[in-house]
């Protein structure tokens, strides 16, 4: 299969959405990352999505809409849900709810859970593609499982091309990180993975702190939970003010003056999250059998999603 690159423009999200209605595959830009979409009622494109990325099915994926109304048909909308939804729609927020069932979405999207997450993603080319297609996509991040998310859509073409009918080019993603997965299936709200939308902001909302990570630990119920992800070819070790010989230096602020690549030289968490992929990517080629030694990141505002990606990209592999 060939991999056609479509520009953003009327033409390409008619295409995109064709594509989509004839059960194919089309990797579309959101703020966060670029996401690999299908339609989400139809079970061999979602089988498509997992094989397409090597992704194993019973990691269950997120589903876009345009808007809350379009939420409303596939899960039960708690107060608390659209309250969020209100703050945080569209945006880079992830509410896994209840599950409809008349949502008529394929269970392999939710992995037979009862629940479904959900996003309304702001970036104009997703709400365009999502307007013109008419019905829920299926889209978890458009690169091979395990590896780094794609930002560009050529990024999406360095790991899908070939597997995949079209990416639409939307550019680079403003936000950079995936989005926050917040459950709200629970007794009470719980973080399943920290995201563009800071825990911060969530609690301001909430009222209250938020509790982290799977109820059930021994069964990883996000991407986040899986221990290796994000990651490049090279070895990744964190929180480096000095690097050995053998590596090459991922800099953050201004006091990694040496490094050969700086997240943000001015200690910006919002641009180092913006450049995080692809600053992985970049010196991933750099590095060339060299390790790479990443510079210490706050743990505030983005930074816990950011030092969550760079975790994830150090953990030991499989
Ligand atoms: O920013 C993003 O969230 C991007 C863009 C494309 O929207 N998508 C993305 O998808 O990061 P993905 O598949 O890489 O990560 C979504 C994760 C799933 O891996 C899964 O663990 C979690 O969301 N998830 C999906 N459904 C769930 C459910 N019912 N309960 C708990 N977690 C769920
Ligand atoms: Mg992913």
């Amino acid at each position: 299969m060939q991999t056609e690159r479509l520009r953003a423009d009327t033409d390409g999200v008619t295409r995109a959405a064709s594509v989509l209605a004839a059960g194919g595959l089309v990797a579309f830009p959101t703020e966060t990352v670029y996401g690999l979409g299908g339609d989400a009622r139809n079970g061999r494109a979602v089988a498509q999505i997992f094989a397409a990325k090597g992704r194993p099915s019973f990691n269950p994926l997120i589903v876009h809409v345009p808007d809350i109304e379009a939420i409303a048909e596939l899960a039960d909308v708690s107060p608390l849900a659209e309250k969020l939804g209100a703050a945080f729609w569209p945006g880079a927020l992830t509410l896994v709810l209840p599950l409809r069932p008349d949502a008529g979405v394929s269970p392999l999207v939710t992995a037979g859970l009862n629940t479904v997450a959900l996003r309304v993603p702001a970036h104009p080319v997703a709400q365009a593609l999502l307007r013109a297609f008419g019905g829920p996509v299926a889209a978890p991040s458009a690169n091979p499982s395990g590896g780094v998310s794609p930002t560009r859509a050529v990024h999406v073409e360095n790991g899908l091309d070939g597997r995949i009918a079209a990416v639409l080019d939307g550019g680079a993603c403003a936000v950079g990180v995936e989005s926050t997965i917040l459950s709200l299936a629970g007794a009470k709200p719980r973080l399943l993975r920290p995201g563009g939308v800071t825990a911060e902001a969530l609690e301001a909302v909430l009222g209250e702190a938020v509790a982290q990570g799977a109820e059930d630990t021994a069964r990883p119920i996000a991407p986040g939970q899986l221990a290796s992800h994000y990651a490049p070819t090279a070895q990744v070790r964190l929180n480096v003010t000095v690097p050995r010989e053998a590596e090459v230096w991922l800099g953050f602020g201004p006091a990694c003056a040496g490094s050969d690549l700086n997240l943000s030289t001015s200690g910006d968490l919002t641009e180092a999250a913006a450049g995080l992929f692809h600053a992985l990517r970049e010196m991933d080629i750099v590095a060339a059998g060299r390790g790479i030694a990443v510079a210490p990141v706050p743990e505030t505002g983005l930074g816990r999603a950011i030092n969550d990606r760079l975790r994830r990209a150090a953990a030991p592999r499989p």
